[in-house]
Parts: C-alpha cells; sequence; structure tokens
C-alpha cells in the first residue's frame, strides 16, 4: 500500500471514537519496530520526523526507509513532519513525499500563526497533503500557577474555532495540560477534558491532535534507572486518561519519549549485563522489541485503533 494522507484514518477515528498513534522515528530500529506493531494489530500509523530527526537521519534515508516498511507490511501508514518550525521545511518535506506536515505557529501571535498556517495549507493543499497547525501553549503547568495565569496556557475553544476557520488547517494540536519530554507534571497529572469538549463542541469535524502524550511509562523509566540511568522524578500522562482522551474526540496522540525510554532502557541493560559486549545487533535487537512491545501495548490497550486499517 503506497503512503496515505491522515484524511480517512482521521474520518474513521471520529466517527468510531479512538485515536492513532503517531510515533517519532529516527533511525531504522525505531522505524521497524513501530511498523512491526502496527501490522501485527492491522492498525493505521502516522511516522513523524521532527526537524532535529531530518538533520539526524536524512530524508533520503527516512524516506526509503518508510518506503521499505510499506513493502513489508500492508497497513495505511502516514509520514508526518513534526513541529515544522517554517514555510521551508514544511515545502521541503512536501516536495519530498511526505504526505503530511505541521506548521507550528504555536510561538507567534494568533495573526502571525494565522498567516504563516495559511501558506502552508496553501501549498500543501495544492500538492495532496494535508496539515496538522498548533493553537495554545504546551507548557509544563506549574502546582503553584495561579488560575487566570493557568487558563492562558490553555488553547482557547473560540480561538481555536475562529483559527480553523481562517487557516483551513486539517487537524489542529491543542493544549490541555500536556508539555513534551519526561517531566509533565509536578503534582497529580490533570488534563482539562472539559476545554477539549468545548473545542470539539465548537469544531467537531476537525480532527484534534494531542502533544507531549507519553506515558513515561514507569517500567521503562525504572529500567533506565536500574541500569546506570538518572531519570528521577518522571511523570507522564496516565494511559487511562490517554485512553479517554481517546473517546473524547482526539485522533492523534503523539508519542516519542516513552520510545526514547525503551530504546535506553534495553540497550542500557545489555550493557550492565555484558560489559564486554560491542557488537550493536546485540543491543539493537533488544532495543527494537521493547520499542515494538511499548507501541503494541499503545495501540492495543489506550488508543483502540487495532483492527482499525
Ligand atoms: O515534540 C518533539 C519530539 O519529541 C521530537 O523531539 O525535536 O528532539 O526530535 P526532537
Ligand atoms: P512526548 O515527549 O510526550 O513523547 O511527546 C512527543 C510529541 O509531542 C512529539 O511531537
Ligand atoms: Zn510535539
Amino acid at each position: 500500500m503506497p503512503l496515505v494522507t491522515t484524511k480517512e484514518m482521521f474520518e474513521k477515528s471520529m466517527k468510531e471514537h479512538f485515536a492513532i498513534g503517531a510515533f517519532n522515528v529516527n533511525n531504522m530500529e525505531i522505524i521497524q519496530g513501530i511498523v512491526d506493531a502496527a501490522a501485527e494489530e492491522n492498525s493505521p500509523v502516522i511516522l513523524q520526523a521532527s526537524s532535529g530527526a531530518i538533520k539526524y537521519a536524512r530524508i533520503p534515508y527516512l524516506k526509503k526507509m518508510v518506503e521499505a516498511a510499506l513493502e513489508e507490511h500492508n497497513i495505511p501508514v502516514a509520514l508526518h513532519l513534526d513541529h515544522g518550525p517554517d514555510f521551508e521545511t514544511a515545502k521541503m518535506c512536501i516536495d519530498n513525499g511526505f504526505t503530511s506536515v505541521m506548521i507550528d505557529g504555536s510561538k507567534y501571535n494568533f495573526e502571525e500563526n494565522v498567516a504563516l498556517t495559511k501558506k502552508v495549507v496553501e501549498y500543501a493543499h495544492a500538492r495532496g497533503v494535508v496539515v496538522e497547525a498548533e493553537i495554545g501553549k504546551l507548557a509544563g503547568v506549574e502546582d503553584d500557577v495561579n488560575v487566570a495565569a493557568e487558563d492562558a496556557i490553555y488553547t482557547n475553544p473560540k480561538e481555536a474555532e475562529e483559527f480553523v476557520r481562517q487557516t483551513g488547517c486539517d487537524s489542529l494540536a491543542i493544549a490541555i495540560g500536556t508539555s513534551h519530554g519526561a517531566y509533565k507534571f509536578k503534582g497529580e497529572a490533570k488534563l482539562r477534558f472539559d476545554i477539549l469538549q468545548q473545542i470539539k463542541e465548537r469544531i467537531p469535524n476537525t480532527p484534534i491532535v494531542l502533544h507531549g502524550a507519553s506515558t513515561v511509562i514507569p517500567e521503562l523509566v525504572e529500567l533506565c534507572n536500574n541500569n546506570g540511568g538518572n531519570i528521577p522524578g518522571a511523570k507522564g500522562v496516565p494511559d487511562e486518561m490517554l485512553h479517554e482522551a481517546s473517546q473524547k474526540g482526539v485522533s492523534k496522540i503523539n508519542v516519542d519519549t516513552d520510545l526514547r525510554l525503551a530504546m535506553t532502557g534495553a540497550i542500557r541493560k545489555v550493557f550492565t549485563e555484558s560489559s564486554s559486549e560491542f557488537d550493536p545487533r546485540k543491543y539493537l535487537t533488544p532495543a527494537r522489541e521493547l520499542i515494538k512491545q511499548t507501541v503494541q501495548h499503545k495501540i492495543r490497550d489506550v488508543f483502540g485503533s487495532s483492527n482499525k486499517a
């Protein structure tokens, strides 16, 4: 099956109330772990590369590795630019066969974000590519932030509606309490499902995207820390909350940190247990396998996209 856009998978996700996993890719083992899991679950999947990933792996390699995955498996796969910082990067990905791009204008004010997003939407749509945009700030919510300041961080539902109307973007990343990385919450994990609901009421046909949505799986943190790692106090979004989000209108759930933890933990374990090991296949094989298990768990037990290919 050739690469697909996210259009059909998102339509299905909104109709049948499940979410599609969007997993960050940086090398062959990560790509293989993700697509092997998705294929076993007969699930659609989004492979996303950040500009950092593109700089690291280089576009021709990413493209060819994703093509190889499509040769092996018959499931819907979209290739997506994650956090496109500017028009030029989005254009480069569109020109190189990506089927979806994110333009992240969340650092700009509303008008500037609209203008940049519109420019990317025009270029992308003329070439059959879909666009994810973002409004709201994905900052970590500190315990001592007062309510007024806290509300300013989250996506404003009225603004979200206006933003989609003005830009014509295909999907929208929103801020409801998640943040990137391994340290998402100081105290209890909390997501603003009330804001998600208000946004869905205003733009029911726009697929919603949740960034910073790793669980920071405790077992994976422990695996790292028990094998020489030092990642204290890490905390993510619990599986139950992600499951709830997938049922309440979130169509795309972004995961990078959990894959980093899986890969690092598996490699650390091999080095701890066998300090004389220096064959990369001996530590990259368990790394790929743990990535596969991690992705499979999310697809099957949390996002609900098994058998939705
Ligand atoms: O949201 C960011 C992703 O985790 C990608 O991270 O820019 O270091 O590749 P990166
Ligand atoms: P995590 O850091 O929670 O994995 O988020 C990844 C992400 O949002 C990629 O865009
Ligand atoms: Zn993100």
